[in-house]
Formats: C-alpha cells, structure tokens, sequence
C-alpha cells in the first residue's frame, strides 16, 4: 500500500519505517528541511534503539523516502498518517495547528479518494475538525473528493518503540467508514499476526482512549511518589511497599516505581490536556488535577533534599549529575525532571557537570551556552570537585557503578538517587550517605 506519514519525529518516523519494513511504500513529509536533509543523508534526527538500521534497510530498498513537497505527499499515500506535534498551548488544551495546518495540506492537493489517519494524541472532537479543514479545501476548489477521517492513537514507548510498534498490545482503530475500516485492517494485519489485536471502536472513543492509558500511568506514578514521601516521614521503605502491593494481580508491577516525578513529551501535556477537554465540558477532573499537582511537587523533591543536606545557599557547590533524558533509551528532554532539577541548583548558586549517555546534545540545544553547566564524557569524569552525586534517569549503565570512584571522588561521599536504583543498606555499607526517594 503507498502511505504517507505527515510529521518525521519520533511517532511518525517509527510509523513511517515499520509501515515500509512489511512491504507498503512510504513517503514521510516534514515541514523541518534540516531533519529531510539528515535522513536524506542516511542519518537520524532522534535516538531511537534500531530506528537507525530499519530507516536504513528501507530506504535502500526503495520503500521509504522522505520530502518537504506537501503536494507530492498528499498525492502519494490513500492513506495519509498525521503524526506531527500536539503541544499544550497556554491553557493546557492540546494545541491543534500543526494537526490542522497537516490537514488542510492533504485538502489542497489530494486527487483520489483517502483516509486520513490520526496518530497524533488529539482531543475528543479533533477528528470532526480534521473533516471540516478538510471539507474547506476541497471546496475551495470545487473537488468532491471523497475521503474519511480515523483516529489510530499511537501507544509506542520512547525506548522501545519498535519493538512496540512491530509486536503491539493492541491497535486501536476509530473508524466509521466501512471502506477505510478496511483499509485499516489491510495495513495492519502484517503486525497481529498471531491474534487479533485490532480494537475497532467509534472516533471519539477512540481518542479518548489515548488520553486515558497515559491519564492511567501517571496516576499510578504521582501515586506511588505521594506514598513514597509519606513512607520517608513513617520510616516506611516504598521499595518494599512496591514489591508487596506489585504482586497481587489486581495491581501487577508495572508503573508503580517512586522517582523524582514523571516528564517526557506525553504524560505531562496529555495530562494537562485531558483536565482543560474536562473542564470545557463541565467537568472538573478533581483526581488528575491531583495527579499533575503532585507531579510538579516532586520534581522538586531531589532538590529539597539536597537543600536540607547542604543549606538553601548552594553558591559555590558543584554538583555531578546523572541522566538527562526523561527516561532511558531516549534522548527526548522535553518537561524532563532533570531540567527543572538543573534550574533549581543554578537558582541557589549552584553549578553542575551532567553525563548523559545519549541526551548531551539536547541539553548543549535546550542551555546553549549556559557557564554553570558542564559535560563530561564518562560518569566518572562528572564527580571530580562535586559536594555530591545526582541521579537522575535510570540508565542501565548506572546500575553497577564503581562506588570507590564515586568515594574517592567527591568532596564528600554524598549520593541523591532520584530513580531509587540502590539499595540503602549497600551503599551505605560502602560509606556514601544516601538519600533515596521513600527509602525510610
Ligand atoms: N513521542 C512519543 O513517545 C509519543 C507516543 C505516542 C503518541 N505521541 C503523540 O504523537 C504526536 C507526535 O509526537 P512526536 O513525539 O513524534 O512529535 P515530534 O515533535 O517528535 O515530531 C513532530 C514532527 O511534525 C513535524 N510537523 C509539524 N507540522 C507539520 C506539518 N504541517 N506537516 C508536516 N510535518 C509537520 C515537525 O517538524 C516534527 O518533525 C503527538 O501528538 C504526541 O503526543 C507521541
């Protein structure tokens, strides 16, 4: 089938690459000539595991190519993907222009009959505004082409979206029209091969079904690190909270890790986007105001701790800072904790030298040229002159690291694990005082 995929970040280049890796034709469009012209070259604007190598292996093969030509993409693909940005506009609701802007681009040019895809998370309603912006342009030119509008939220995860997006849970697909539930069931049949994962449901449904799995996960998430801070003043350890509530199935283990407060470029919008659909419609969504308040709170946890260790007068501190990203695997930094964390070390007169495995580059972007932060090339190059150790993501690399460097290096074995990946009793066994998160 000829696809086209509307937006080359991290959904649509997955989508675009793992569409082309069963065999469809697919041409992604950007509006970003710089990212066209890297991927036209053979590189990668993101750090995705195995991005690099299936965008590579397509390409070569004639399956996939990339263009900025609005005009060639709309003619290109019956089924034409819209993955480009949602980002919160001012008052949190989900800004729809670049959803728009891609919509009406597809109405100005298409000449044969299309369905148009939905992949970004879009509030309840967006699809019936994709049709109008649709509708606009075709009759601005007389044309009466016809075409119909699906909602296909995407439930990859940054880190592992290939795997994610090749052997997913589930497929949701918001489709009324039979001509393009079949469609739909075509293009993906080559991912369930096994079983049906395919959930067919009506549009509105649809989209707000990937608002309410993210609404769901940060729930979880803002709940454990309220009972986390809790546990601390009870002399309660949440670690171990975790492990006895994780096994009853009812609950199961996932999402439940207390930490230093979610970020990433879905949780926090989607949830910020979800209470303003809320409270357009009258309702007030009491529990994910609660949810995103909490949010907030911890991401400033790390530095309280810090405060309480050191004084509120860091001037003349020098931290090591451990993991940019938001998460792992990703290199994505957008509402990451570590930002938040970094500004409130400089507001107290702090300075910091931060190693990230793959996240260096867009902090040099998101600081520029910012004297109170530096890089290094290892961990253990961050620790030399630090008062103490911070722990940001929980990148697999940290996990087993050489604490008679951390020891020897800093002024003073000090340790803040805003990720919990040690054991207390271990670490402090080897002589670093520790601060975990609920850790008693
Ligand atoms: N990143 C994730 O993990 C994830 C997961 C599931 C769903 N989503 C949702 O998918 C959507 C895309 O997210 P992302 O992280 O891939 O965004 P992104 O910012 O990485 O990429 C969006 C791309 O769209 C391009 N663009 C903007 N307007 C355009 C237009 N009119 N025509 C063509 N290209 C245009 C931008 O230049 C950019 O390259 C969002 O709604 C997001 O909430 C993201």
């Amino acid at each position: 089938m000829k696809v086209t995929v509307i937006g080359t970040g991290y959904v649509g280049l997955v989508s675009g690459a793992c569409l082309a890796d069963v065999g469809n034709d697919v041409l992604c469009l950007d509006v970003d000539p710089a990212k066209i012209k890297i991927l036209e070259e053979g590189g990668i604007p993101i750090h995705e595991p195995g991005l690099h190598e299936i965008v590579r292996r397509n390409v070569e093969a004639g399956r996939l190519s990339f263009t900025t030509d609005v005009e060639k993409a709309a003619k290109w693909g019956v089924t034409q993907f819209i993955a480009v940005g949602t980002p919160p506009d001012e008052d949190g609701s989900a800004d729809l222009k670049y959803v728009i802007a891609a919509a009406r681009n597809i109405g100005k040019h298409m000449d044969a009959y299309r369905v148009i895809v939905d992949k970004s998370t879009v509030p309840v309603g967006t699809a019936d505004k994709v049709r109008a912006a649709v509708a606009e342009e075709l009759a601005k030119r007389g044309s009466t082409t016809e075409f119909s509008v699906v909602s296909n939220p995407e439930f990859l995860k940054e880190g592992a979206a290939i795997e994610d997006f090749m052997r997913p849970d589930r497929i949701v697909v918001g489709a009324e029209d039979p001509q393009a539930i079949e469609l739909m069931r075509q293009l993906y049949a080559p991912f369930q091969r096994n079983h049906d994962r395919l959930v067919f449901m009506d549009v509105r449904s649809a989209e707000l079904t990937k608002y309410a799995a993210n609404a769901m996960l940060a729930t979880r998430i803002s709940f454990m690190n309220e009972l986390a801070n809790l546990a601390e003043t009870l002399g309660a350890d949440i670690e171990l909270v975790r492990q006895g509530i994780g096994s009853d199935p009812r609950i199961g283990w996932h999402f439940l890790y207390a930490g230093c407060g979610y970020g990433g470029s879905c949780f926090p919008k989607d949830v910020k986007a979800l209470i303003r659909t809320g409270s357009e419609h009258g309702h007030d969504l009491k529990l994910l105001g609660a949810v995103e308040a909490a949010n907030e709170i911890q991401k400033h946890v790390l530095v309280d701790k810090i405060v309480r260790r050191f004084g509120e007068d860091l001037t003349g501190r020098h931290f090591a800072l451990w993991g940019l990203a938001f998460k792992p695997n990703t290199d994505d930094m957008r509402d990451a904790p570590s930002r938040v964390i970094i500004q409130e070390l400089f507001k107290r007169g702090a300075t910091v030298a931060a190693y990230d495995p793959v996240a260096m580059q867009e902090a040099e972007r998101i600081f520029g040229d910012e004297p109170r932060l530096s890089y290094a090339g290892r961990p253990k190059s961050t620790l030399d002159n630090a008062d103490a150790l911070v722990i940001v993501t929980e990148w697999k690399e940290f996990r087993s690291p050489d604490f008679e460097a951390i020891k020897s290096r800093l002024k003073q074995p000090v340790m803040f694990d805003g990720r919990n990946m040690y054991d207390p009793a271990l670490i402090r066994a080897e002589g670093i005082e520790y601060f975990g998160i609920g850790r008693g």
